[in-house]
């Protein structure tokens, strides 16, 4: 029995929660958005979980720190490899041929939840290095959590955070500094990082591929479906979708396809 985040108010507070991002607290993380909250009353020197509860639901910037903090924000650079290796092989690929047959010559990918900005940069970096100089590329990082936005733009990575990374790539696409490595204006003015809760439609349309990984294992189901519907919205036909190694559509109410390659399994849609 928590004292401090009792019944009542741990249902108030998943709720609040869910409505606001579709992330999903149960008995067995309570503990874990109990010790958030006691964090959060004592750095802000608020007195009790009910006055803290109020300021929430009326002020939509307390909201967002909020949620900010409940956030699991782990990633890396080249996160499971295999699903890079199918971006390489697979899809880039297939994007390059379906677009040479119809004009086009511009590729759009959304990481949606990029946290500190490896995910989108990795992307990035791969896809300056393999595909045809005469296609651009537009790539659109975003997520709730501002703090991790902060340092995705900044693009700068501590020595211990750079592993993943291809020594050519690290020369060919850091500047060294003393302790850490920060990425190049070429890498980062491909990227757009932008604030966006997953709850809403974001509003992207005619994208060839989204990264969302390891992101909806925080959701329940109902929000799982609703996120990857809006994905759906938002994705050209026979455009690609990546999500979590240990995530899946299986069982959902979804129009995706699952899609085996050599590399590593993903889903696309079918027009
Ligand atoms: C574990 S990180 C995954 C980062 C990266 N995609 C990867 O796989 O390495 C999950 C990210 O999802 C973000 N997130 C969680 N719920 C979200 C929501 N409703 N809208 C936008 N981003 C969300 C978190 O802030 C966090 O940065």
């Amino acid at each position: 029995m928590d004292e401090f985040l009792d019944d009542k108010e741990f249902t108030r507070f998943k709720d609040v929660i869910y409505q606001a991002s579709g992330i999903t607290f149960t008995d067995a993380n309570r503990i874990i958005l109990s010790s958030r909250l006691r964090e959060i009353l004592r750095a802000s020197k608020i007195d009790s979980l009910n006055a803290y509860y109020d300021l929430i639901t009326k002020d939509k910037e307390e909201m967002k720190l909020l949620l900010d903090s409940v956030t699991t924000n782990l990633t890396s650079f080249f996160r499971n490899i295999a699903q890079f290796n199918t971006l390489e092989h697979y899809v880039f690929p297939e994007l390059i041929k379906k677009k040479r047959a119809a004009g086009e010559t511009k590729i759009k990918i959304w990481s949606a939840g990029c946290s500190t900005g490896e995910e989108p940069y990795s992307i990035a970096m791969l896809a300056r290095d393999k595909l045809p100089p005469s296609f651009t590329l537009e790539i659109l990082a975003s997520d709730l959590s501002l703090k991790c936005l902060m340092t995705a733009k900044e693009g700068y990575y501590a020595g211990s955070k750079i592993s993943g990374i291809p020594d050519s790539y690290l020369t060919r696409f850091f500047t060294k500094s003393q302790d850490g490595y920060l990425i190049t204006d070429e890498i980062k003015n491909l990227i757009k990082f932008d604030y966006h809760n997953l709850n809403y439609d974001s509003g992207n349309r005619g994208l060839d591929v989204v990264f969302c990984r390891n992101v909806i294992i925080y959701f329940d189901s109902a929000a799982q479906e609703s996120v990857i519907e809006k994905f759906y919205n938002s994705m050209n036909n026979q455009s690609f979708l990546f999500i979590g190694h240990s995530e899946s559509l299986f069982g959902m109410n979804t129009k995706f396809e699952f899609l085996k390659t050599e590399w590593s399994c993903i889903y696309q849609k079918k027009g």
